[in-house]
């Protein structure tokens, strides 16, 4: 009998300068989710960079800020995973307004952890193409190789 297939999903979180003094308490609730934690960087961005991860919301009223708040202090990009790992960390995070979340989703992580209506805790990529986009900006050497045909039941 063929063995069970599981499939395994990987997606950016970003922990936000709002709530990196909270990052281990966010990375233990990440683990206790089911997510196992593959990558992990703290990085600073500059302007230039925050500008660069988030050009689709260029020309909108709230870009400047959006872009001084994220180059405003260190970050912690994580690349998780897990069954449907981008729907749920979407779902886990909650809505992108802070202030709303607080009250329609009082559980959901950006209504614990975010501090208003831009400041919202935690980010995570929208779908499969962005999360591959965005996994690939934070690191690079991040590419996973697809396994030649015949190979993967040797190892
Ligand atoms: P968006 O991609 O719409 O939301 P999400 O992060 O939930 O996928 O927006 C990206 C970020 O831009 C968002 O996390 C916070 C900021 N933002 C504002 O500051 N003001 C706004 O009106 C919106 C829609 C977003």
């Amino acid at each position: 009998m063929d063995p069970p297939h599981i499939y395994v999903e990987r997606t950016l979180a970003i922990i936000k300068p709002d709530a990196i003094h909270k990052s281990e308490e966010i990375e233990d609730i990440i683990l206790r989710s089911g997510f196992a934690i593959l990558q992990k960087r703290r990085v600073h961005l500059t302007p230039e960079q925050a500008s660069d991860f988030y050009s689709e919301h260029y020309g909108k009223l709230f870009f400047a800020s959006l872009v001084a708040y994220m180059s405003s202090g260190p970050i912690i990009a994580l690349v998780i995973a897990r069954d449907q790992a981008i729907s749920y960390w979407k779902e886990l995070i909650g809505p992108t307004n802070t202030n709303k979340a607080r009250q329609t989703h009082p559980d959901c992580l950006r209504a614990i952890y975010g501090t208003d209506d831009q400041r919202n805790a935690l980010h995570g990529s929208e779908s499969f193409m962005s999360s591959e986009r965005e996994i690939r900006f934070f690191f690079p050497d991040s590419i996973i190789e697809p396994v030649p045909v015949g190979q993967a039941s040797k190892d």
